[in-house]
């Protein structure tokens, strides 16, 4: 469905992805894990078209799309759900999920069934429709910023970090969505550091490091790599420390501040990772 074939790409003259190489297949969920600065989001902005390639070609089902606009690539539904899920806060739930319905006015399926289909998935946006976005909780924008993007009929969906700054019970229920729209048959590319969480959900997975691939396998593999259980499981905890130490991280991503703000919160006397371990075997 989706082919990468040697992708470079950078900001001005500083090359982040050295030549990247995957195939991605329908109805799969492939998760790419790395450090902070492996170069993650910057793929996936390739993907979507904010950033733009300097080498190599993105064909998406049998099209090239690595000249095309972001606007031509919502259209040919490749969405993505950026980092810092970027709502538009003095609007309300209502109004956010028409502009994510803006590329696809005429779609397949007409806007009040995507809504109904929406609802069903996060029955808390339906009770808070006319709530500004930026009031709701951390873990109800990540539901709107899902929201937003499904309502653009996505084939792929690109998703950075959805579990950022949220308790393992939201995380919970927004990966179950996910899986959900899994088994409907979307595609999609997570975007994770902590190993353990995008793994649990993946069917594959590829570890990133400095702006190439390490290593691909499939996600059970991967779970059980002791290396990679090494370096990328509890990822979470120790990049929020780095974070707090990190001058001058909010203006760069005032989004994630206000993430990781809430993870503070929800983190604070309790234990994520074994919270998320207790809640593995549920399937959910
Ligand atoms: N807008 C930008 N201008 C210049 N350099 C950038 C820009 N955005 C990212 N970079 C640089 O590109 C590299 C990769 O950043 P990227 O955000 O893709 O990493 P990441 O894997 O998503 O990290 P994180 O886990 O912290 O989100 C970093 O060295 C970063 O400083
Ligand atoms: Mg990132």
């Amino acid at each position: 469905m989706l082919e990468l074939a040697g992708i470079r790409a950078g900001y001005g003259r500083i090359e982040v992805l050295h030549g990247l190489d995957l195939a991605v297949r329908e109805g799969e969920i492939i998760t790419i894990i790395g450090a902070n600065g492996a170069g993650k989001s910057t793929l996936l902005k390739a993907l979507s078209g904010v950033v733009k390639l300097s080498a190599g070609s993105v064909t998406f089902r049998d099209e090239r799309i690595d000249k095309f606009s972001v606007e031509q690539i919502v259209q040919r539904r490749l969405v993505q759900i950026p980092e810092g899920r970027q709502l538009f806060g003095p609007l309300t739930v209502r109004e956010n999920l028409a502009l994510g319905a803006y590329s696809r006015r005429r779609g397949a399926v007409p806007v009040a069934q995507r809504l109904r289909r929406i609802f069903a998935l996060f029955p808390r946006l339906e009770e808070r429709l006319d709530q500004q976005a930026g009031t709701l909780s951390g873990g109800e924008q990540q539901m709107l910023a899902i929201a937003r993007a499904l309502m653009a009929e996505p084939l792929l969906l690109l998703l950075d970090e959805p579990s950022m700054g949220l308790a393992p019970l939201v995380v919970r229920d927004i990966f179950a969505a996910l899986r959900a729209l899994n088994q409907e048959g979307l595609t999609m590319i997570l975007v994770e550091q902590d190993a353990r969480i995008a793994l649990s959900l993946a069917h594959r997975g590829v570890v990133m490091e400095r702006g190439r691939f390490v290593l691909e396998d499939s996600a059970r593999a991967l779970l059980e790599n002791p290396e990679v259980q090494a370096i990328y499981f509890g990822q979470r905890e120790s990049n929020l420390a780095r974070r707090e130490a990190k001058p001058g991280y909010g203006e760069l991503s005032p989004g994630r501040r206000e993430a990781d703000r809430g993870h503070q919160e929800v983190s604070h006397g309790l234990s994520l990772e074994t919270t998320w371990a207790d809640d593995q075997g549920e399937g959910a």
